[in-house]
């Protein structure tokens, strides 16, 4: 049986391929393996978004080729994989196949045509061709969490941006399929499922087929009090785009207990002026009419985003527009990116005029502001009780566990039971820079 070791960079999408090629795999007789030292096969599940991350690719390639034990096969998959095709092969040494996003449901027909002793082979191909969505059962990286992809690819054309061009065009998947999906889990025993996707409120199916009877002013609306009816403990979503993101999701969110109060709603600029040259679709006054929607909602929503600096040509103005709305939302989290300009994107064509150091500058001076936000929130969580469910347990000391709360902040508590896998409250005690740390009530 042939050992294969799977690594995966970028984000949830690549996580769940990731889990779907390693289901695969094993139905075909292959054996996943934790390690690479062992492997016959390496997989590296690849992204692209930022320079850092492609890089990363090109360093494990070499460390696997190099690493003197025996010689896997190594296949790059995922994002890079789709943009870069076969130049990947001239790019850097040793890679032996390479598998497009579009084309991951066919990584045993690859693997066995790389074992018959075809070299250096690439398929870009088309998802629909034989990529069953249907009843392909998933490994996951939880037994109690799964993601559930409900739209896949991108149609906005964020100019700084190339998922659009790694991903493809907006598919959602059907709401019976995503449904069905949802229940099977909730009998599996799976306590949260987060519905993933690039813009999972650009929801969209072909038909309505699922939704019927199910109020929404819009699909992804209806979707969600669609799945909060099949009783699955806990539902979250991510990521949300500010244009599409219609009020109702809020409703949708007070009127069921298992839609999780967190909301990942990413501005990356608080100046209008680069919201145009990003080509976002929205401004500054309509994403803050959405944040106050949710900040003035029944249930205590968490508010998360994304924010780039240093975009091309981005001003000390533009820069305090962002600290300043930064400083309003008061964030629960937030990932700050310096830009990095992607081969092909309209942005990496405008003048740049700002220099590296001045880019990190203004990522550390955000970085504080948003630290000191972040951890007045956390500290607002002690000596309060909330809900955790019980992901794992750690190694040491034996009875800590660790979980995530419904707005999904991070736990780590203590209780001599054993509770993995339940939803349980746990009363907090003390809030450290990003973690809450507790003791089951
Ligand atoms: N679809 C989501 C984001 C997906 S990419 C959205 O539109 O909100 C995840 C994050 O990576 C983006 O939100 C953005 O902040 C960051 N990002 C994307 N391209 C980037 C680039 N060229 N340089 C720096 N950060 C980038
Ligand atoms: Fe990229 Fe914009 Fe699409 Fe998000 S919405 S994936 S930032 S192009
Ligand atoms: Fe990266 Fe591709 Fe996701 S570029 S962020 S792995 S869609």
């Amino acid at each position: 049986m042939k050992k294969v070791y799977l690594e995966t960079f970028g984000c949830q999408m690549n996580v769940s391929d990731t889990e779907r090629v390693a289901t695969q795999l094993e139905s075909n007789n292959y054996e996943i393996v934790p390690n690479e030292e062992a492997a016959d096969i390496v997989l590296i599940n690849t992204c692209s978004v930022r320079e850092k991350a492609e890089h990363k690719l090109y360093t494990r390639v070499g460390q696997v080729r190099n690493s003197g034990g025996k010689k896997p096969i190594i296949g790059v998959l995922g994002c890079v994989a789709q943009l870069e095709g076969e130049t990947l092969f001239k790019k850097t040494q040793g890679v032996d196949f390479v598998l497009g996003t579009q084309a991951v449901g066919r990584v045993t027909s690859i693997i066995e045509r790389v074992l018959e002793g075809q070299k250096q082979i690439s398929d870009l191909g088309v998802r629909e061709e034989n990529y069953d969505w249907n009843t392909l059962e998933t490994q996951r990286h939880s037994p109690f969490v799964a993601f559930v992809p409900i739209i896949e690819g991108c149609n906005k054309f964020c100019t700084y941006c190339i998922v659009p061009f790694s991903r493809g065009r907006e598919k959602s998947l059907p709401a019976d399929v995503v449904i069905r999906q949802v229940k099977n889990l909730r009998n599996e025993g799976v306590q949260e499922v987060h519905l993933i996707g690039q813009n999972v409120n650009s929801y969209r199916p072909q038909t309505v087929s699922g939704l019927e009877g199910f109020t929404g002013a819009t699909p992804f609306s209806k979707l969600l009090r669609a799945v909060a009816a099949t009783g699955i403990p806990r539902i979250k979503f991510n990521t949300s785009f500010p244009r599409d993101f219609h009020p109702d999701i809020v409703d949708a969110i007070n009127e069921n207990e298992n839609l999780c109060n967190w909301v990942h709603l990413p501005v990356q600029s608080g100046s209008d002026r680069i919201l145009k040259a990003m080509r976002r679709g929205h401004t500054i006054e309509n994403y803050l009419q959405r944040v106050d929607k949710i900040k003035s909602s029944k249930r205590k929503i968490s508010l998360t985003t994304d924010i780039i600096v240093g975009f091309p040509d981005e001003t000390q103005e533009d820069f305090a527009d962002t600290v300043k709305l930064v400083e309003y939302c008061e964030y629960d989290s937030a990932y700050i990116f310096k830009y990095s300009p992607r081969f092909g994107t309209p942005a990496a064509e405008m003048q740049d005029t700002l220099t590296d150091v001045e880019k990190t500058n203004r990522f550390i001076a955000l970085e504080n502001v948003q630290k000191r936000n972040q951890t007045k929130s956390l500290k607002s969580f002690e000596n309060s009780t909330v809900k955790v469910l019980a992901e794992r347990k750690s190694n040491k000391p034996a009875d800590n566990f660790f979980g995530h709360t419904t707005c999904h902040k991070i736990v780590n508590f203590v209780s001599s039971k054993d509770v993995l896998g339940k939803i349980v409250d746990v009363k907090i005690t003390e809030a450290k820079s990003n973690t809450l740390f507790g003791i089951i009530c």
